[in-house]
């Protein structure tokens, strides 16, 4: 049965990336249909808003996109179509794989963790005033429900992934009532998963045992804030942006996605690394089950990494973005 997916291909180096991640997917053999759809900048003069309703209407239609990065337009009135997005169709988890591949600089070999982000409340919720003249405040919104829910899925993707162990992220130390409730919300789903260690840190704790011993941890749960600045410290961990891909996904939904915006500077030049993205869309195969299919691009990655003929400027290399597909590609069959 084939499956449509959605793509976006997104603003400045979107539609390159994207165009390699879709050629690399379709070379994989899995049965994907692609409904290609334009967001962002090229839909202001148009629509009005860079997340046209028709857009969100494609995503809960066909239940899964790949989307290039957005540009947010600064100080024009717009939101971020990432926030939208995420809002629009719950996606209540942010999940990035992060590991080390074969000579993508790092100062680490055997990093292998899995960031699971609560995506929609905490200090994201945007409840903010100010208080008089000289104050402001913004109010962190944590809830039981959410907070059992992203537990149970970091839970249920260690036992779908044989990983072994999930550490949850907090400073209920100080915040006692607010991380208080999502440290003790997620420990409670813990024991539906006897086979899986469970265990906690305090965040700036975390940060340090991050960087001097990264491949002690496995699975990490986190609420929204501290889940967004430690998913870049460990993708910084293993290489950066250009190899960081992301999931976002909910219950009627999933939006798969390279955590790298749309780099103008780069844009139309064939210089962006499509890494990050192929290995979005890698996950996307996952989410998907064409299990196959993903090992298939995963080799062919391993290859052409290894191999270091094929590889873009910003991992020592000097192929162009389409070389390096077509060369994945190549090793993949
Ligand atoms: P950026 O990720 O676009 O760029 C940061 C640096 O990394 C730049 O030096 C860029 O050249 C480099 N870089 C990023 N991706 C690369 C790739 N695939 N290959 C090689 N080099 C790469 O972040 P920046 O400059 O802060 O944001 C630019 C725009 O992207 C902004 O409008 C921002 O709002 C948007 N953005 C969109 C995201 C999304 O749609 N998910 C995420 C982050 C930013």
């Amino acid at each position: 049965m084939t499956i449509k997916v959605t793509l976006i291909p997104g603003d400045g180096i979107g539609p390159e990336v994207s165009t390699a991640a879709q050629s690399v997917i379709t070379a994989s053999r899995a049965a994907i249909d692609w409904e290609v759809v334009e967001a962002g900048e090229a839909c202001i003069a148009q629509y009005g808003t860079p997340l046209p309703e028709h857009v969100l209407e494609t995503i809960r239609r066909n239940k899964v996109a790949l989307k290039g990065p957005i540009t947010t337009p600064v100080g024009k009135g717009f939101r971020s179509v990432n926030v939208a997005l995420r809002q629009q169709l719950q996606l209540y988890a942010n999940v990035r794989h992060l590991r080390n591949l074969p000579n993508v600089p790092s100062r680490y070999n055997d990093v292998d963790i899995v960031v699971v982000r609560e995506n929609t409340e905490d200090l994201y919720a945007g409840i903010e005033h100010m208080v008089g003249q000289n104050a402001a405040e913004s109010i962190k919104i944590i809830t039981r429900e959410a907070s059992e829910r992203i537990g149970r899925y970091g839970f249920e993707l260690a036992r779908r992934e044989g990983r072994k162990r999930v550490t949850i992220v907090h400073k209920a130390n100080i915040m006692k009532l607010s991380d208080g409730l999502f440290l003790e919300s997620v420990r409670s789903v813990a024991s539906d998963y006897p086979e899986i260690e469970c265990d906690d840190r305090i965040v700036d704790a975390m940060c340090m045992n991050l960087v001097q011993i990264p491949e002690q941890f496995d699975v990490l749960v986190l609420p929204n804030l501290y889940g967004d600045i430690v998913s870049d410290l460990v993708a910084g961990l293993v290489g950066g942006l250009g190899v960081a891909p992301g999931a976002n996904i909910g219950e009627i939904g999933a939006v798969f996605e390279a955590v790298h915006g749309s780099a103008p500077q780069i844009a139309g030049k064939n210089l962006a690394n499509p890494l990050a993205m192929i290995l979005s869309g890698v996950e996307l195969l996952k989410f998907l089950g064409f299990v196959k299919e993903a090992q298939r691009v995963e080799k062919g990655i391993e290859y052409v990494l290894r191999q270091r003929d094929y590889i873009t400027p910003d991992l020592g290399g000097e192929a162009g973005t389409k070389e390096m597909a077509s060369a994945i590609i190549d090793a993949m069959i």
